[in-house]
């Protein structure tokens, strides 16, 4: 089946703008948020009222805020109790301003998202919308000298913890092999049917290019989950035909050090959304499916469609890091 792909007008406004009033103060540290007009655009398109939405790596809880103010009920798991606590405040502030959802949190590794699941709800999930991270460290947040009174930048904000167990903190096959082991968690937790959205970027490390969308896509198909759409959601606003973009002051530096460099890099103004449908026909679900582990490089052999060892790429050679999140 062909793959359909479009363009989602996520950024009209700001990521502040967006989150307004509807998120406590301590959301801002958390350094990978989703926007929330992409979780809202994926629920509006993918669910009815009523329906259940699942996030395993839900942080700060974006995805689940948006769901019960849209009138459908939310689960998400969290690996850091910091992150899970800052979440469950969210969806308190939620129902305080009126939301008609319910959702819950548990704090656990997204791994065993149906032991934590209530049984009478697997296989019952309409959407599973999510982002693993990305990479170790994001963006974060930058007081100048004027600000801190500290000479220099100074970065703050910018790691999801220090835990090594933290798939933030992970090599890249390792991060691909467990998010196989969550996505297959989240394929007996779907409907048949149900679709699963990732947003995914890809990110540098010392000039590697470590392509995960392309790795997401390998491991969404191992876990049994059909592609169906590759969309551009937008980071950038559209202004009389044109692309604003808002990028952080770090994207601007990296490719700034990247260009200077001789990389013809350019600012990343989209996450790339990835859509999955859980199959419908037990024949199809049921067919054996490759380990978590296949999903891996092993001798340079591809071993996984269209994607096997290509979401890595060497393009920069200077062994510089280019951070390009
Ligand atoms: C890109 S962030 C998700 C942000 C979220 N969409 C939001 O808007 O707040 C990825 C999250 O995955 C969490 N994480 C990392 N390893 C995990 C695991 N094994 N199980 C569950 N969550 C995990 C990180 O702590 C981080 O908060």
């Amino acid at each position: 089946m062909p793959i359909r792909e479009s363009v989602w007008n996520t950024a009209p406004t700001s990521a502040p703008a967006q989150r307004g009033d509807r998120y406590t103060t301590g959301s801002a540290a958390h350094p990978a948020k989703m926007l929330p007009a992409i979780a809202a655009h994926a629920i509006r398109t993918y669910t009815q009222p009523g329906d259940l939405i699942l996030d395993p790596m839900c942080g700060i809880g974006t995805t689940l805020v948006e769901a019960v103010h849209l009138g459908r009920h939310a689960f998400g798991t969290e690996y850091e109790s910091k992150w899970a606590n800052v979440a469950r405040a969210n969806l308190a502030l939620a129902a305080r301003q009126g939301a008609t959802g319910h959702a819950a949190v548990t704090c656990t590794d997204a791994r065993h998202l149906l032991a934590h699941l209530p049984e009478q709800q697997h296989g019952t999930a309409a959407l599973v919308i999510t982002s693993p991270p990305y990479g170790p460290s994001a963006h974060g947040q930058v007081r100048s000298t004027r600000e801190s009174g500290k000479r220099g930048v100074i970065k703050t904000h910018y790691r999801y913890s220090h835990d090594p167990a933290n798939l933030a903190h992970v090599s890249s096959d390792h991060l691909l092999a467990a998010f196989t082991e969550i996505l297959i968690q989240c394929r007996h937790a779907l409907r048949p049917g149900g679709h699963a959205v990732i947003t995914t970027r890809p990110w540098r490390t010392r000039g590697e290019l470590i392509d995960l969308p392309s790795a997401v896509l390998a491991a969404a198909q191992a876990a049994g989950l059909i592609p169906v759409e590759r969309c551009v959601a937008l980071l950038a606003g559209i202004r009389e035909g044109r692309l604003i973009a808002r990028p952080s002051f770090f994207q601007m530096k990296n490719v700034r050090d990247a260009r200077r460099a001789g990389v013809p890099l350019a600012v990343i103004q989209h996450e790339d959304t990835l859509v999955f449908r859980r199959p419908v026909t037990r024949a199809y679900s049921e067919r054996p499916k490759r380990r978590a582990g296949d999903a891996r490089c092993a001798t340079g052999t591809a071993r996984t469609p269209d994607t096997a060892c290509t979401f890595r790429s060497r393009t920069c050679t200077t062994g510089r890091h280019h951070d390009l999140r």
